[in-house]
């Protein structure tokens, strides 16, 4: 949740930082600023709303050429969208600007203390505080603003990402991070910094990833890293894999839709190196040195949040049903904060694409704290959880710049597939020839996904027989049961209408009351062990005249005769069905969003990255 981006060198930073910003606007988009040295001095400009706004706000400000720059979007958390608590922030005497990402936790206490000793803020934001905290003791102790950035992190509680400008050296940037992301893009003699690596990855393809409770100092076209406590670190140099196209639209009209479409060659990237079906091979590295703390778990614990935790179900029903080990599946919200048991024995994994998200954070924290071991499922390489966690395996989706997670999703659950696989495998509850069998089917999946994406134009004239619909209800039971809840949330998530996910034979305990020729009712029927229970519920919305589009397996013939739409997906393995039933209910969501004028790619109120909790 927000974006910060700074450069410094000899290219002019505004360009730089406005196009970074563009970059990291699914991170918020309330407001964004820039701050800039030139003759003029520090000067920031900000505006509520899109960066596209605040490219209008600056047209009027004349010409800004600036070798130095600071730039931030915003979602906002202390404080309404607004110009004033925009970023970046003054200090008092306006020679240090400051762009924060993060949450102050004890900023209340700071700023009463300043306040009584003659601070005046302009914001509502706990980042005002911040920045003139640094102020107050880099006055006080007479120090460095390095020096001072280093005493005020030893105060501070809560999460940040930040970078500061001063007047006075403007040559030098001071940055600091805990708990929030901040990626050093390292160039000749320029520096590129951001919150994650999408603003950097066309000038430069080595980065380095700053740790928690570090300092960089660039000066004078040099980096100097330190932890707050003062020690000299050496950093690592990353080389970045990440193609420039894959963070650009491509002739989709969203990136949304470009992502949904991008499945097959997803999914196939998350397999390859992986998957050997032709000699009955599947190798996750990342699981080599702890497979036996894997295969001995008493127990699997997943945590995740949202999209994420539906993969999460998924994986609850492939680790049951191939490998024969308990599994609990968690918010990590509620994980957090639970005094859960857990033990040395637990193997837990952590699920999420952008590998912030501050409640997973947490919930590793605590499951690490009590001796287990645990694995992340990540997206985002480098990211503060594939830090964070003992050993994992990345999806290898590539950039998910969409704010509605979809392929990301396909590819969670298809390293969790491998995962159960070479669990069930080993643990020997998979004999050799279905797990050969399978993993062959698992090859498929990528042209089979394919194949369902051709339903597009089908799907969107479904969808503009619903788009006007007030409420939508999804059903699925087994391993349909997690696709029902996410294709609701896909839906409410982008185009703002009411959508409840239930597996589809609680409909009778309650959400059946809601049915009548007004609700749409999608139902996930592909043919499996539950089916014929499904059609029963079919059977019982269509009595009540509920209005239903089913996904069914292709060749299906009994719901056909009864829905009102049907969308078929290619047979499968039913533990693999996940893979091919969500993408109908993505195009759903995706096509009725964009008949209601809604901004799928950026829907309101939702960051990317939830680095709040
Ligand atoms: C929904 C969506 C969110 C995320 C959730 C977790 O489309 O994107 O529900 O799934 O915020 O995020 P990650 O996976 O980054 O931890």
């Amino acid at each position: 949740m927000c974006g910060i981006v700074a450069y410094v060198g000899q290219q002019e930073a505004l360009p730089i930082i406005i196009k970074g910003l563009k970059r990291l606007e699914y991170r918020g988009y309330d407001s964004a600023g820039v701050a800039l040295i030139d003759k003029r001095g520090l000067n920031v400009y900000k505006k509520k709303g899109k960066v596209s706004e605040l490219e209008n706000h600056l047209l009027g400000q004349g010409d800004l050429h600036s070798t130095i720059g600071i730039g931030h979007t915003r979602w906002a958390t202390h404080g309404e969208p607004n110009d004033v608590n925009a970023h970046p922030h003054y200090s008092s005497s306006e020679k240090f600007a400051m762009i924060h990402n993060g949450i102050i936790e004890n900023y209340d206490v700071l700023k009463t203390d300043l306040k009584n000793r003659g601070y005046t803020f302009q914001s509502e934001t706990d980042s005002e505080v911040f920045m003139k905290f640094i102020e107050d003791i880099h006055k006080n102790n007479n120090c460095s603003l390095e020096e001072a950035v280093r005493l005020a992190l030893h105060k501070v509680v809560g999460a940040y990402a930040i970078v500061i400008m001063n007047i006075e050296e403007p040559d030098t940037l001071i940055a600091a991070r805990k708990g929030s992301p901040l990626v050093i893009g390292v160039g000749k003699n320029e520096y590129f910094l951001a919150s994650d690596a999408t603003p950097i990855i066309e000038y430069t393809n080595q980065v380095i990833y700053l740790d928690d409770y570090e300092i960089a100092v660039i000066r004078d076209g040099s980096l100097q890293i330190k932890t707050i406590e003062n020690v000299e670190t050496n950093p690592y140099i990353n080389q970045l894999e990440m193609e420039l196209e894959a963070i650009e639209k491509g002739g989709y009209e969203h990136f949304m839709l470009k992502e949904i479409f991008e499945q097959p060659r997803s999914i196939a990237d998350c397999m390859r190196g992986r998957l050997d079906a032709k000699n009955g091979r599947l190798v996750l590295g990342g699981l080599r040195d702890y497979m036996n703390k894997f295969q001995n778990a008493d127990r699997i614990i997943i945590t995740a949040c949202g999209t994420s935790w539906h993969a999460g179900l998924v994986a609850e029903y492939l680790f049951e049903e191939f490998a024969r080990i308990p599994v609990e599946v968690e918010y990590a919200s509620e994980f957090r904060y639970r005094n859960p048991v857990i033990s040395e024995k637990d193997f837990v994994i952590a699920i999420s694409q952008s590998g912030e998200t501050a409640d997973t954070l947490a919930a590793i924290e605590l499951a690490k704290s009590k001796g287990a071991t645990i694995f992340g499922v990540c997206n985002v390489v480098g990211s503060s959880i594939a830090r964070a966690t003992h050993a994992g395996s990345y999806t290898h989706a590539g950039p998910e710049i969409g704010v509605a997670s979809t392929k990301a999703f396909t590819a969670q659950i298809s390293v969790l597939t491998m995962m159960a696989l070479m669990l069930g495998y080993q643990r020997g509850t998979l004999t050799e020839s279905k797990y050969v069998q399978l993993l062959n089917e698992l090859e498929t999946i990528p042209g089979k996904v394919e194949r369902t994406l051709k339903m597009n134009p089908n799907i969107e004239a479904i969808s503009a027989e619903y788009k006007n619909a007030r409420n939508f209800l999804y059903l699925g039971r087994g391993y349909n049961f997690p696709v029902a809840l996410e294709g609701a949330l896909k839906l409410k998530e982008i185009s703002y209408i009411h959508a409840e996910g239930y597996p589809a034979a609680e409909m009778k305990h309650g959400p059946i009351a809601l049915i009548d020729e007004e609700m749409p009712v999608v139902f996930i029927a592909t043919k499996d062990n539950s089916y014929e229970k499904v059609v029963s519920n079919i059977q019982e919305v269509k009595a009540r005249k509920g209005k239903i589009i089913a996904v069914v397996t292709e060749g299906d013939t009994v719901v056909r005769g009864m829905a009102d739409h049907v969308l078929e997906v290619p047979d499968t393995a039913e533990a693999f069905v996940p893979l091919l039933s969500v993408i109908p209910l993505q195009i759903l969501s995706y096509h009725i969003a964009v008949m209601r004028g809604c901004n799928v790619d950026q829907p309101r109120n939702l960051a990317k990255s939830v680095t709040v909790e």
